[in-house]
């Protein structure tokens, strides 16, 4: 059985960390995130994953190069941004029968058989998984029969209204995008999905109520991390808080219960951190307090500063004694420079 992930996105939303490591390989819970996703695949069977992208592409080869066993990852080259459904067409001369496609950038626990099994009973040349959620706002909605055939795909909701969104996991026929034309730019869920139901194919969902969530921005990539340790992902177990074990935390530091310490991150005596993930090589210096954010592979918190609801780059910098709340803060860069008024401004060296 052979899956498309899909992985070529910006991640923009998930900016200023995607702009160094595609939002597929961000670490969760010290995996990178990639690496569950095919994890998961392997465990249903999955032996091919074919994966392209055109956004910092030799993050993936470094990936692949490292990753061992199933499935085998086979790399096209997607010079231009193809959209979600482009990067599937173009893969297409790869397929040989019924296959998976997943949004590379959610954490599922969805039974993946049991959604092949229905696409198979309905006959479908698509199938899309869906999720049913309290607040549809962000989201599509998809409309479906009651023995799932999927009747349209509507806008986001202007008012607040629970509904079924697409979850972002396909079971697809070579079929279902015969006829689109290579080295183009398509989106499955504007053009190709819409068009099969137009036409009157065998278009199906699959409602679950698996662990879901799309880790598109910074909150939610805190969530799926705070979700994992609360253990509410299936297959995936850890101690809260987490600390990776070339880590080196001090005695004296204080870690809240929703903490994920990476690999070599070095956190000092009297640092204070909550609700936040420290990525590898990440340090957190002496008296410095961490709260609801989000420290990129080696960023550095000086001694004594605070980092509230913020999000630093990889090799980011907070200067010591600094308050910063609401930061974005760019690869490489400094905050916390003190103005003559007093006020912090953020420097580039
Ligand atoms: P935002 O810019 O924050 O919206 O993120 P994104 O574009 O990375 O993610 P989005 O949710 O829009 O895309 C869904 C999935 O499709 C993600 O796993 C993306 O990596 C992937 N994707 C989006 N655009 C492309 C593309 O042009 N080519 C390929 N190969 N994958 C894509």
């Amino acid at each position: 059985m052979k899956a498309v992930v899909l992985v070529g996105g910006e991640g923009t939303r998930l900016r200023p960390l995607t702009e160094t490591v595609p939002k597929p390989l961000l670490p969760i819970v010290n995996r990178p995130l990639l690496h569950r996703v095919l994890d998961h695949l392997a465990e249903h069977g999955v032996n091919e994953v074919i994966a392209s992208s055109p956004y910092l592409e030799e993050s993936f080869a470094t990936f692949i190069a490292e990753r061992h066993g199933d499935p085998r990852i086979t790399w096209i080259t997607e010079r231009e941004p193809l959209g979600t459904g482009g990067a599937i067409v173009n893969a297409l001369p790869r397929l040989d029968g019924t296959f998976l496609v997943l949004n590379g950038d959610i954490l599922t626990d969805l039974d993946l058989a049991a959604m092949l099994e229905f696409h198979h009973r309905q006959s479908a040349v698509a199938t899309i998984s869906l999720h049913r959620v309290e607040d549809a706002r962000p989201f599509g909605l998809v409309v479906s029969e009651t023995d799932g055939r999927v009747l349209e795909f509507r806008e986001k909701p202007v008012e607040l209204v629970p509904g079924d969104i697409n979850a972002g996991t396909y079971v697809l026929e070579p079929r279902a995008i015969d006829g689109w034309k290579p080295d183009r730019t398509i989106s499955i869920e504007r053009e190709i999905f819409p068009s099969l139901i137009e036409g009157g194919a065998p278009v199906y969902s699959h409602l679950s109520d698996a662990y879901w969530l799309d880790l598109g921005t910074p909150q939610k990539y805190l969530q799926a991390h705070f979700d994992i340790l609360e253990g509410k992902v299936a297959g995936i177990r850890c101690p809260a808080p987490f600390r990776a074990e070339t880590a080196t935390v001090d005695l004296e530091a204080r870690l809240g219960r929703w903490v994920v310490i990476g690999e070599h991150a070095v956190v000092d005596a009297g640092a204070e951190i909550e609700d936040s993930v420290v990525l590898d090589a990440a340090s957190v210096g002496a008296g410095a307090r961490v709260v609801e954010s989000i420290l990129g592979p080696g960023a550095v918190v000086e001694p004594n500063a605070t980092v509230i609801g913020s999000v630093l780059a990889e090799g980011a910098r907070v200067k010591a004694g600094a308050e910063v709340e609401g930061a974005r803060i760019s690869p490489g860069q400094s905050a916390g420079g003190v103005r003559p008024s007093g006020g912090l401004s953020a420097e580039t060296h």
